[in-house]
C-alpha cells in the first residue's frame, strides 16, 4: 500500500503533526522506499518517544522492518492459510445484508411504519385487549384498552400530562396523572404503547401505560462452558487510537499476559464480538482529517485486518459496522462490502447492524447503539456514565431506535429490522464510548467501551470516554471487567 505522489513537505508535516522534526536524509529514505509513508510515520513516532529529531538510522530500521512484514504478508496471502476447521457454531438469524429493498419512497415509509406497528402491537396484544380507537365513541364500558402510536406528549401541569395516541382508525387524547404521568413523560413520539383507562367523554384517563416489555425471566438461564468477549468503537486510524492499550489486549487474548489467572480466562474465550466503529473512517464529521493517523479508508481497514489477524485463530470474531464504518449511515446497516471484508482472516464473520446471531444456542443481538444518544438526551434520569440503563429502555420498548427522525437515521425497509422481535439472551452495543453491563429480566446487556481517548468533539460536548475496558462473559456464569487502559 504505497501512497502515491507524496512529497518531502508532506512527510515533514506529518512528523511535525506528531511533534517531531525529521532529518532531510531520513525524508529521502521515506520517499524512496516501497512502504506506506503513513505507516513509517506512525511506527517511527511510536518508537522515538521524546526524541528531538528523527534520524536516518531510526527511519531506515523502521522501513526495513515494515518491508519485511509486507513481504511476509504477501507470501502468506499467496498461499492463503487454510481456514481453521470449523470448531464453533455461529448462525446468523436475522441481518439486512443482501436483503435491503428500500428506495426511500413514500410507500416504503408507509410499509416501514406498518411493519413496526404490526410487530410491536403483536407483542402488546398478549397483555392488552385493544379495541380500535374509532370504536371508542360507541363503547359503553368504563374501562377501555387501546394500542397505538404516541403522536405527542405534553405536560399540562405538575400533576397532569396529555398524550395523543393514534392507531389506523383514529386518534384519542389520553390524560395521565401521578405515577402514570411520570411514565408518560418518558414516552417518545412514534413509539407504540398500550393504554388501559377510563373513558371520560371523548378522552381516556389512563390507569396504566403498557410497554411491550420482555417476560420476567427472559429466555431462561443458559449455561455454557465458554466465554465471549465484547468490544466496539476501536477507531483504527484515529490519532487518538490507544495503541498501548490495544497491544495489552492482544497479549491477553493470545494468553500471553504473563498472569496465570488472566491467561486461563483468555483460554476460555471462543468468540469476540465487535459492535461497530472498527475504523475511524473518513469525513464522518467536519475537519476529521486533522484527527486522523491514517487518512485513507483502505489503509484504515488494512490496518484493522492486520490487527485482528494477530489474534489466535481458534477464536471466532464477529464484526458489525457502526456510523464510522464504510457502509450506509441509515440503519439497518449491511455488513462491510467485500472490498474491505475480504482483507480479514477466515475466522472473522462480517454481519450487519443490527444482527441476531445464534452462538451455540445463545442468542446475541448486536447493535452499534446510535439511538442511545437520542434516549439519553431525551430521558433526564439517564446518562452516558451508565449506558446499560439506556439499553434497558430499548429492551422495554422492544425497539433498537424507538425515536424516529432524531439523530439515528433509519432506512425504511419493508420489514423493521430494528424491532426486537425475539428476546435475545445478550444485547451488545457500543457507540457512546462508555462501559456498562446489567441484567434485565434475564437478558445480559453490555455496552462495550472504546479504544480511543477523548476526541476534540467529545471535549466540546463534555463526554468522558471509558476506554480500554473489555467485558468477558460466560453465559450463565461470571462477568469479568478487564481494564487495558491506565
Ligand atoms: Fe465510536
Amino acid at each position: 500500500m504505497v501512497i502515491k505522489n507524496i512529497d518531502a513537505k508532506t512527510v515533514v508535516a506529518k512528523f511535525a503533526l506528531n511533534g517531531y522534526n525529521i532529518h532531510p536524509d531520513a525524508v529521502k529514505l521515506i520517499l524512496s522506499s516501497n512502504v506506506d509513508a503513513d505507516a513509517v510515520v506512525r511506527e517511527t513516532c511510536r518508537r522515538c518517544n521524546g526524541a528531538f529529531i528523527i534520524t536516518p538510522d531510526e527511519v531506515s530500521e523502521v522501513i526495513r522492518e515494515l518491508e519485511k512484514t509486507r513481504v511476509e504478508k504477501k507470501k502468506a496471502l499467496e498461499k492463503k492459510p487454510e481456514v481453521p476447521e470449523k470448531r464453533y457454531e455461529i448462525r446468523i438469524l436475522k441481518d439486512v445484508t443482501g436483503r435491503s429493498a428500500c428506495r426511500g419512497t413514500v410507500e416504503d415509509f408507509v410499509a416501514y411504519f406498518n411493519s413496526r406497528f404490526e410487530k410491536i402491537s403483536g407483542i402488546l396484544r398478549n397483555r392488552v385487549k385493544a379495541v380500535p380507537i374509532s370504536s371508542l365513541s360507541r363503547i359503553r364500558a368504563d374501562v377501555v384498552e387501546i394500542i397505538g402510536f404516541v403522536n405527542s406528549v405534553r405536560e399540562i401541569n405538575e400533576s397532569r400530562a396529555m398524550i395523543e395516541v393514534e392507531d389506523k382508525t383514529g386518534r384519542v387524547r389520553v390524560y395521565a396523572e401521578g405515577k402514570v404521568k411520570e411514565q408518560a413523560m418518558e414516552l417518545f413520539g412514534d413509539e407504540i404503547v398500550g393504554v388501559t383507562g377510563r373513558l371520560t367523554g371523548r378522552s381516556i384517563l389512563a390507569d396504566r401505560i403498557v410497554l411491550p416489555e420482555v417476560p420476567v425471566n427472559g429466555n431462561g438461564k443458559k449455561i455454557r462452558d465458554f466465554s465471549m468477549v465484547f468490544i466496539s468503537d476501536i477507531h483504527f486510524g484515529s490519532n487518538t487510537f490507544l495503541h498501548e492499550s490495544w497491544e495489552k489486549f492482544i497479549s491477553w487474548i493470545n494468553c500471553e499476559s504473563g498472569n496465570r489467572r488472566l491467561d486461563e480466562l483468555a483460554e476460555s474465550v471462543r468468540y469476540i464480538f465487535v459492535a461497530g466503529d472498527v475504523v475511524d473512517g473518513i469525513g464522518v464529521y467536519p475537519d476529521q482529517d486533522r484527527e486522523l493517523e491514517i487518512d485513507d479508508i483502505n489503509a484504515q481497514y488494512e490496518f484493522a485486518a492486520e490487527q485482528f489477524d494477530r489474534i489466535r485463530k481458534d477464536l471466532k470474531i464477529v464484526i458489525s459496522p457502526g456510523n464510522h464504518d464504510a457502509v450506509r449511515q441509515a440503519e439497518p446497516q449491511p455488513a462491510l462490502p467485500k472490498e474491505f471484508s475480504s482483507l480479514f482472516s477466515g475466522n472473522v464473520t462480517h454481519v450487519g447492524n443490527p444482527c441476531y446471531i445464534d452462538v451455540e444456542g445463545v442468542d446475541v443481538l448486536m447493535y452499534h447503539g446510535r439511538s442511545l444518544d437520542d434516549i439519553i438526551s431525551r430521558i433526564p434520569r439517564l446518562s452516558y456514565e451508565s449506558p446499560q440503563d439506556a439499553m434497558v429502555e430499548l429492551l422495554r420498548r422492544r425497539h433498537l431506535a424507538p425515536l424516529y427522525g432524531e439523530r439515528s437515521p433509519i432506512a425504511p425497509e419493508k420489514d423493521d429490522y430494528l424491532v426486537i422481535d425475539d428476546v435475545p439472551d445478550i444485547i451488545h452495543s457500543g457507540h457512546v464510548h462508555t462501559y456498562g453491563t446489567a441484567f434485565y429480566r434475564g437478558v445480559f446487556l453490555v455496552n462495550s467501551s472504546t479504544w480511543q481517548s477523548q476526541t476534540e468533539f467529545q471535549k466540546k460536548v463534555n463526554l468522558n470516554p471509558m476506554p480500554g475496558i473489555v467485558a468477558v462473559y460466560q453465559p450463565g456464569g461470571n462477568i469479568y471487567r478487564l481494564k487495558f487502559y491506565s
